[in-house]
């Protein structure tokens, strides 16, 4: 049976409190974690820096599955990097919208963490096809369910043409890849979405302040996830 990984984004959990949040997630079943890096210009808002990698690092015991969204991401990799201190199981994605030289940022971290995985994403409306001839450097693609930049929008349905597309790009170049869903992923649209391997949920399993309940929305999604595969 094939897996499919839920990964909390804890952007919609209450930054205030966010070591009890992210540690009562694990608690509830997460096995990883996503942690949405914003710049306030590739996408316009603003979110963590190293520094609350770091933390969260400290904190928690599951791999993290940082999505940095964020303008020519290779002056910042070395130092996400060294604050997360990469671990097996870690996943590193950047935008290709957002590399001059995607290949040469692949490269960068594949010297500086040979023993994470490499994401890189593509908004809604980038084609898989700007993925062709990256396909063998690539271990996971992340593909945006909604404009990245903001939680808690709705899932735009057209980008699921893409699963299969992307499958098929990567198994023409003999690679098994990885796909992740970001966006608007909810426990009633989990039943168009099991061909993807990895699924991100923020809005739908934090209610921010209030532990109890996203243990409890963590849990149900993952009986549903059972109920599916
Ligand atoms: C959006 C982020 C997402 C966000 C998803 O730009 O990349 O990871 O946290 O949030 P929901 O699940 O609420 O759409
Ligand atoms: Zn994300």
């Amino acid at each position: 049976m094939r897996d499919v990984m839920i990964a909390p984004s804890i952007l919609s959990c209450d930054f205030g409190n966010m070591r009890e949040e992210a540690e009562n997630a694990v608690n509830a079943g997460a096995r990883i974690l996503h942690v949405d890096v914003m710049d306030g210009h590739f996408v316009p808002n603003l979110t963590f820096g190293p520094s609350m990698v770091k933390a969260l690092r400290k904190t928690i015991r599951v791999p993290l599955d940082i999505h940095l969204m964020v303008e020519e991401p290779m002056s910042l990799i070395p130092a996400f990097l060294e604050a997360a201190g990469p671990m097996k199981g870690d996943i590193l994605t950047v935008h290709q919208e957002a590399c001059r030289d995607l290949a040469g940022t692949i490269g960068q971290i594949r010297a500086l963490a040979p023993e994470i995985l490499i994401g890189v994403s593509i908004k809604p409306n980038t084609p898989v096809s700007t993925l062709k001839g990256y396909e063998s450097m690539i271990d996971m693609v992340l593909l945006m369910t909604v404009e990245p930049g903001f939680g808690g929008q709705g899932l735009i349905e057209e980008v699921l043409s893409k699963i299969d597309e992307t499958r098929e790009l990567f198994r023409e170049a003999g690679k098994d890849i990885l796909i992740e869903l970001d966006g608007g992923v909810k426990i009633d649209n989990l039943h168009k979405l099991t061909g993807a391997d990895l699924l991100v949920m923020g809005s739908a399993v934090f209610k921010a302040g209030d532990l109890e309940k996203t243990a409890e929305n963590l849990k149900k999604i993952h009986e549903k996830l059972k109920d599916l595969l």
